[in-house]
C-alpha cells in the first residue's frame, strides 16, 4: 500500500512565548515536528509532505531534505491546510495519514494498527481517537448505537449533551486519498470559528455512504504541546518510554524519573544508569559500566565495563574499563584509552590519553598526546595557549610526570622519562632521564627568632 502523509506544520504557537517555532524546541535530543517524522518513518510513509507557515525557515531546517514543503499563508483552519496539500497529493493514490506537528508522542504501533484497520474493513477515513479525562476544547467523536463514528463535532460547535463525551478527536486519521480529496473540495466555512474544518470532510464521506472507522489510542499518545508546561509534560512520557525500552533490554535504571536519555542513545546490557544522568545526542555506552551519578554525556562513545561518576563529557570517547570521576571534566576531542584512570578534579580536553594511564587528581591536560602507562601527578597542568596559539604536549610510553609540574607546550616528554615534582618544563626530556626544573632549596637556619633551637 502506498502511503502518503500530512502534517499540519504552520500553526504560531503563541502559548509558547518564544522566538523560536514550537515545532524546533526540543524533546528527547530531537524536534517536536523531528519526532512526528520519526513515527512516520517507521510505518514506511515514503512521500510526506509538511504544511508550514509561522517561521517555516526553522520547520525546514529541523527536517531537512527528505520531505516535501507545502506554505500555508494564511491558516484558514485544518480543512484549509490539507487543501494546500491537494496538489501534491492528487498524483498519488492509496492512502494519506493526516498528523500534526506538534503532537510528538504518537507512536508508529499506534500508526500502524490504525493503518491496518484501514485496510482490514473498506473504510474511506479512520480517525485516531481517545478518551480524555478532560475533553474541554477538543473535538468530540459522536456514535451511533452500534458504536459507528457519525461525526466529529468541535466543542464549540457542540450541544451540552455532546460536550459531556470524552472519547475525543486526536486531529490524526488515516485517509483514502481520492475520497479526501473529493471531500475537502465540498467543505466550507459556516463554523462558529468561520474556519475550514478537516473534520467537514468526515461527515461529507458519511454522507456519501461511506464507512469511517475510529482507532482508539492511549490518550497520552495523542497530547499536543502548546506550551511549556505540556512540553515538560511530553518531555516526561518520552522519557520514560526510552528508559523502559532500556530496561527492557537489560539496562539497570533504577529512578528513571531522574535520568535523562535522548531518542538515539545506545546503551549495552548489565550496564547501570544512575540518578542524576543525562545522556545526550549520539552517545554510545557499552556493556557493564555504571554511569553516574550526576553525569552529563554528549556525544560519548563509552567502551565496555566503565565506571563514570559525577562528570561533564562532550564528543569524547572512553576506552573499555577506564575509570573516570568524580568530578572530571572531558572536553570534545579526547580519547580515553582503556584500563586508564581520570580522578578527581581532572580535566582534559583535546588530548588522548593511552592505556592504563593515570591522572588521578587535580589535573588538566590540553592538546596534548599522552602514551600508555603515563603516570600524570595531582596539580600538573600543560600550558598549551601561548596567549595566541595553541600548542601540543606529547609525552611518551611509561613517563612519570611528578606533582605540581608545568609543561609548557610546545613540548616533549620521552618515553621511561621522569619529571621531578614542581618542575617547569621548557625543553624536552630524553628518554630514560629525569629533568628537574625547580630553585634548589635554601635553609636559613634560625631564621625565626623567637624559636629557640
Ligand atoms: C483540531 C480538530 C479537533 C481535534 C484537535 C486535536 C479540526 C477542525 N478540529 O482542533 O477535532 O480534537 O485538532 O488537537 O480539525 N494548523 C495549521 N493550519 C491551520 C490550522 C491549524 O497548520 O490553518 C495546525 C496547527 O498548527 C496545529 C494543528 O494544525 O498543529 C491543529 O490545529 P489546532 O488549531 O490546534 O486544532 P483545532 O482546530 O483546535
Ligand atoms: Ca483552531
Amino acid at each position: 500500500m502506498d502511503i502518503c502523509a500530512v502534517v499540519l506544520a504552520a500553526g504560531e504557537g503563541k502559548r509558547m512565548k518564544s522566538k523560536k517555532s514550537k515545532l524546533v524546541h526540543r524533546l528527547a535530543g530531537r524536534p517536536i515536528v523531528g519526532w512526528v517524522h520519526e513515527a512516520l518513518n517507521s510505518v514506511g510513509a515514503a512521500d510526506q509532505v509538511y504544511i508550514v507557515g509561522h517561521l517555516q525557515e526553522q520547520v525546514r531546517a529541523a527536517l531537512g531534505e527528505g520531505v516535501a514543503f507545502v506554505i500555508q499563508e494564511r491558516q484558514l483552519g485544518t480543512g484549509h491546510a490539507v487543501m494546500q496539500a491537494a496538489p501534491f497529493l492528487e498524483s498519488r493514490g492509496g492512502c494519506t495519514l493526516v498528523l500534526v506537528g506538534d503532537a510528538p508522542l504518537i507512536s508508529p504501533e499506534t500508526l500502524r494498527d490504525a493503518l491496518a484497520m484501514y485496510e482490514s474493513d473498506g473504510y474511506a477515513a479512520v480517525v485516531i481517537t481517545a478518551d480524555a479525562e478532560d475533553p474541554t476544547g477538543l473535538g468530540r467523536i459522536v456514535r451511533d448505537t452500534e458504536g459507528n463514528l457519525r461525526a466529529i463535532v468541535e466543542h464549540r460547535d457542540a450541544t451540552p449533551a455532546q460536550r459531556r463525551i470524552r472519547e475525543i478527536n486526536s486531529g490524526m486519521y488515516v485517509f483514502n486519498t481520492p475520497l479526501l480529496l473529493s471531500a475537502l473540495g465540498r467543505i466550507g466555512s459556516q463554523n462558529v470559528q468561520n474556519e475550514y474544518y478537516l473534520t467537514e470532510t468526515i461527515g461529507i464521506l458519511i454522507g456519501d455512504g461511506h464507512r469511517i472507522g475510529a482507532f482508539k489510542a492511549p490518550f497520552e499518545e495523542t497530547l499536543g504541546i502548546n506550551d511549556r508546561v505540556q512540553l515538560a509534560q511530553a518531555a516526561r512520557i518520552m522519557n520514560r518510554r526510552i528508559c523502559e525500552r532500556h530496561m527492557r533490554a537489560g539496562v539497570t535504571i533504577l529512578d528513571p524519573d531522574a535520568v535523562w536519555i535522548d531518542g538515539m542513545v545506545e546503551i549495552g546490557a548489565d550496564t547501570e544508569i544512575l540518578s542524576g544522568t543525562r545522556l545526550e545526542g549520539a552517545t554510545v555506552i557499552g556493556e557493564d559500566c555504571v554511569i553516574g551519578p550526576a553525569s552529563r554525556l554528549i556525544d560519548v562513545t563509552v567502551g565496555d565495563g566503565v565506571f563514570l561518576e559525577n562528570t561533564a563529557a562532550a564528543g569524547c570517547r572512553v576506552g573499555e574499563g577506564a575509570r573516570v570521576g568524580p568530578y572530571a571534566c572531558l572536553r570534545p576531542g579526547t580519547v580515553i584509552g582503556r584500563n586508564s584512570r581520570v580522578g578527581v578534579f581532572v580535566e582534559i580536553d583535546n588530548a588522548t590519553i593511552g592505556d592504563r594511564t593515570r591522572a588521578a587528581h587535580l589535573a588538566y591536560i590540553g592538546d596534548a598526546d599522552l602514551g600508555t602507562g603515563v603516570t600524570y601527578g595531582c596539580g600538573s597542568i600543560t600550558a598549551n595557549d601561548d596567549g595566541s596559539l595553541r600548542q601540543r604536549t606529547v609525552v611518551g610510553d611509561n613517563a612519570f610526570i611528578g606533582s605540581n609540574a608545568v609543561l609548557v607546550a610546545p613540548v616533549e616528554i620521552h618515553e621511561n622519562a621522569y619529571v621531578a615534582a614542581g618542575s617547569t618544563i621548557t625543553d624536552g626530556v630524553p628518554a630514560g632521564a629525569l629533568a628537574i626544573a625547580r630553585e634548589r632549596q635554601t635553609v636559613k637556619r634560625n631564621w625565626n627568632r623567637r624559636v629557640p633551637t
